[in-house]
C-alpha cells in the first residue's frame, strides 16, 4: 500500500500550519529523545523535520524507533510550529506529528553520506550514483538542466523550429574526433559510428525542406577528458535554410535571451559582443576568451628586436613572438617559487620559460637583468601598461605557443587571485575564424570548423592562392571562457565543394567514401544553410556555477571514460563475438 501524498517535503510552510499532510520520502537523519523522535524527512524539494510522540500509541513508536537512515516511508501527520526553528531549512519554522506511519523498504548504511558537500572521492560517487543524485545539490542540479532544455524547445518550437530525431547507428561524420564504431551482426566486418553530432543529417533535412531543425540531442566522441568534455554529451542542435550568418546569431541570442531570464531572473542585453577571431587571439590568447578581467597580452616585438637577450631574439627570427601580460598587484602575490611553478605549467603549452619583470616603484627586478638596463626594462613595462606592485610575465616563442601558455596563465593567475566571479556572466560571439588550419607536420591544411563551413564570399578568389588567409563563416559562443557553442554557414555550392576538398587534399575516393551520399542529395536543390550547436551539458554546468559538466549528468563517465554504475565498457561473450565475426587479439 502506499500513502497517497498530499505535498512534497520542501514546499511546506508556516502557512500550512493545522493540516493535516501525508509525505513520502527518505530518512535523512533519526534522533531518539526517549518520549519523542525526530526524523528529517527528504525527498526531491528538500527536507522537513517529522516527530514521533510516544502519547500516540506504542506500535507507532516501536515502528519510528526501528528506522535508519536511507530507509523509505510514507507519513501521515500534522503542520505545527516548530519549538526550535532551523533557519538553515526552507521548513524550518514547521514540524510534523506523525500520526500514521509506512516502511516501504528499508536499507542498508550507504556507502556514501547523503550531503552536498561532502568530500567522497569522485569514483565513489559516480559507483553509488543513485545515492548521489538523492543529494539536494544534484536534484536541483538535474531539474535547472530540465528547465534550459524545455526553455530551448519553447523558444525554437514558437520560432518555427521542428525537433527532428536523427539516427544513431550512422557513418563516420567529419567533427575531427575519434568515433565510437559498432559492429554490425548482418554485415560481418562492417562497422556503424555513434555521431559526433547530427552535423550531415541536419543539412539534409535542409535538403528535405525542414527549414528549420533542432533537436536535443546526445552525441559521440572519443576523445581525452576534461571538466569541460565526456565521451558521450548533450548538444541544442540547430540548422535554418535561407539564412545568413546574421539570422542565425540573432535567433540564438533570443534564446540566450529568454533563457537567462527564465531560468536566473537575469536580463541580458542584445546584441551580445562580437570580437574576430584575431583580435580574440591577440588579446587573450585564446579563441574562446574569459573577459570578466584584463591582463590583456601586449606584443613587445619591435622594442625587443634589437636586444641582446637571445631567447626574444631567436624567436623572433625563427617567426616567433614575444608578449607578456600584467598582473595588477601581483608582484606581492606571486614569490618567485610561484612563479617557478607557474613556468612548469607552461611546459604542457610547449613553453620553454618565463620571464618575469617586478616593478618595485624605483627598483625594477627581473629574471633578465642581465640583458636589460634600467631604462630598457623601464620602457617594456610602459609598454606594458605596469605600475608599481605589477607583475608582469612575457613569453617568446612560435605563436601559437606563446598564445596558448599566455592564454592559459591569464585565467589561470585571475582563478588563483580569485577574480572568476562565477556570477558575472560574459556572453560574446568569436567571429570570422580561419576557414583552414595549417599542419606543419605533415604541411597539409585540415578544416578548423568542419569540410562544410562556407568561407566569406570577399576571400574565395584567395582559396587557392592563400587559403591560410582565408575566413570562414563560422561563429563560436563563448562563456566566461568556455566554447558554449559553434556554428557555420555551410556550403550549398557544388563547385566551391569540390574546390574545398581538393585544398584539403581529398582525393575522389575520400570524398565518396566520407561525404558521398551528402554530395549526391545537394544535386537535387540545396537552399542556402547554416546552423549552431550549443553543449547543453556546458550550460548548465556555467548557469548553475558547477566547476565540471560531471556535476549536471545525471549518470557520467569518469576520467577513465568508464560507466562505474553499469561498469562499461566491459567484456562481451564469446558467442556475441561469433556472431560478428570478431576476435580479439
Ligand atoms: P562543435 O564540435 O563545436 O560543433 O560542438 C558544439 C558544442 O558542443 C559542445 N561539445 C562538448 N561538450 C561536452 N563534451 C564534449 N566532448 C564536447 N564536444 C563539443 C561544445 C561545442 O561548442 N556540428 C557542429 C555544429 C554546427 O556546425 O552546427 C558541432 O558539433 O559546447
Amino acid at each position: 500500500m502506499v500513502l497517497k501524498r498530499t505535498h512534497m517535503c520542501g514546499v511546506l510552510r508556516s502557512s500550512d500550519i493545522d493540516k493535516e499532510v501525508v509525505l513520502n520520502g527518505w530518512i535523512a537523519k533519526k534522533r531518539n529523545l526517549g518520549g519523542l523522535i525526530f526524523c528529517d524527512l527528504r525527498d526531491k524539494t528538500g527536507i522537513i523535520q517529522i516527530v514521533f510522540n510516544d502519547t500516540v500509541s506504542d506500535m507507532l513508536h516501536h515502528q519510528a524507533d526501528s528506522l535508519r537512515s536511507e530507509y523509505v516511508v510514507g507519513i501521515k501527520g500534522i503542520v505545527k510550529e516548530r519549538q526550535s526553528k532551523n533557519k538553515e531549512l526552507a521548513t524550518g519554522e514547521i514540524e510534523v506529528f506523525v500520526s500514521e506511519l509506512i516502511i516501504y523498504s528499508e536499507a542498508d548504511t550507504p556507502p556514501i553520506y547523503i550531503k552536498d558537500d561532502d568530500n567522497v572521492d569522485d569514483n565513489l560517487r559516480l559507483k553509488y550514483r543513485y545515492l548521489d543524485l538523492r543529494k539536494q545539490k544534484m536534484q536541483r542540479n538535474l531539474t535547472f538542466r530540465h528547465k534550459v532544455a524545455k526553455t530551448a524547445r519553447d523558444y525554437y518550437d514558437e520560432m518555427g523550429f521542428t525537433e527532428v530525431e536523427t539516427p544513431m547507428l550512422i557513418k563516420s561524420t567529419p567533427e575531427g574526433a575519434r568515433d565510437y564504431i559498432v559492429p554490425s551482426r548482418v554485415h560481418p566486418g562492417s562497422f556503424y559510428a555513434l555521431p559526433q553530432s547530427p552535423q550531415m543529417f541536419k543539412q539534409l533535412l535542409m535538403v528535405g525542406g525542414t527549414d528549420r531543425y533542432m533537436q536535443i540531442t546526445k552525441c559521440f566522441r572519443d576523445e581525452d577528458l576534461r571538466a569541460d568534455r565526456q565521451p558521450e554529451f548533450t548538444q541544442i542542435d540547430l540548422e535554418m535554410s535561407f539564412v545568413d550568418m546574421d539570422d542565425v546569431i540573432e535567433i540564438q541570442e533570443g534564446f540566450l535571451k529568454r533563457l537567462f531570464k527564465e531560468v536566473l531572473n537575469e536580463e541580458i542585453s542584445l546584441p551580445l559582443p562580437r570580437i574576430t577571431y584575431e583580435e580574440a587571439m591577440e588579446r587573450y590568447g585564446s579563441d574562446k576568451p574569459d573577459t570578466r578581467f584584463g591582463f590583456e597580452l601586449v606584443k613587445l616585438n619591435e622594442l625587443v628586436k634589437n636586444c641582446s637577450f637571445g631567447v626574444f631574439t631567436n624567436a623572433l627570427s625563427a617567426g616567433g613572438d614575444v608578449r607578456g601580460i600584467t598582473i595588477e598587484g601581483g608582484s606581492a602575490q606571486f614569490s618567485r617559487k610561484d612563479i617557478d611553478k607557474m613556468q612548469d605549467s607552461l611546459k604542457a603549452y610547449g613553453a620553454k620559460g618565463l620571464v618575469w619583470i617586478r616593478h618595485g616603484g624605483n627598483e625594477i627586478t627581473s629574471s633578465i637583468n642581465k640583458f636589460f638596463s634600467q631604462e630598457e626594462l623601464h620602457a617594456l613595462l610602459t609598454e606594458m601598461n605596469a605600475k608599481e606592485g605589477d607583475l608582469c610575465l612575457i613569453v617568446a616563442d612560435k605563436p601559437k605557443i606563446v598564445f596558448d601558455a599566455l592564454g592559459f596563465l591569464r585565467r589561470d593567475i585571475a582563478k588563483r587571485m580569485g577574480l572568476l566571479d562565477d556570477s558575472n556572466h560574459n556572453l560574446l560571439w568569436v567571429v570570422d575564424f580561419p576557414l583552414y588550419e595549417y599542419d606543419e607536420e605533415t604541411g597539409s591544411y585540415s578544416a578548423m570548423h568542419h569540410p562544410f563551413t562556407s568561407p566569406k564570399p570577399e576571400d574565395i578568389d584567395r582559396l587557392q592562392s592563400d587559403p591560410g588567409s582565408v575566413k570562414a563563416q563560422a561563429y563560436d559562443i563563448v562563456l566566461n571562457g568556455v566554447e558554449l557553442g559553434g556554428g557555420s554557414i555551410r556550403i550549398h555550392d557544388r563547385s566551391l565543394q569540390s574546390k574545398m576538398f581538393q585544398i584539403l587534399g581529398l582525393s575522389e575516393k575520400e570524398i565518396e567514401e566520407k561525404f558521398g551520399f551528402l554530395i549526391e542529395a545537394f544535386r537535387y536543390g540545396v537552399p542556402p544553410h547554416g546552423g549552431l550547436a550549443f553543449g547543453l551539458d556546458r550550460l548548465v554546468m556555467l548557469l548553475t556555477g558547477e566547476q565540471s559538466i560531471r556535476e549536471v549528468i545525471a549518470f557520467p563517465k569518469n576520467q577513465a571514460a568508464q560507466c562505474l554504475v553499469s561498469e562499461a565498457p566491459a567484456p562481451v561473450s564469446d558467442v556475441q563475438l561469433e556472431e560478428l565475426e570478431i576476435s580479439i587479439k
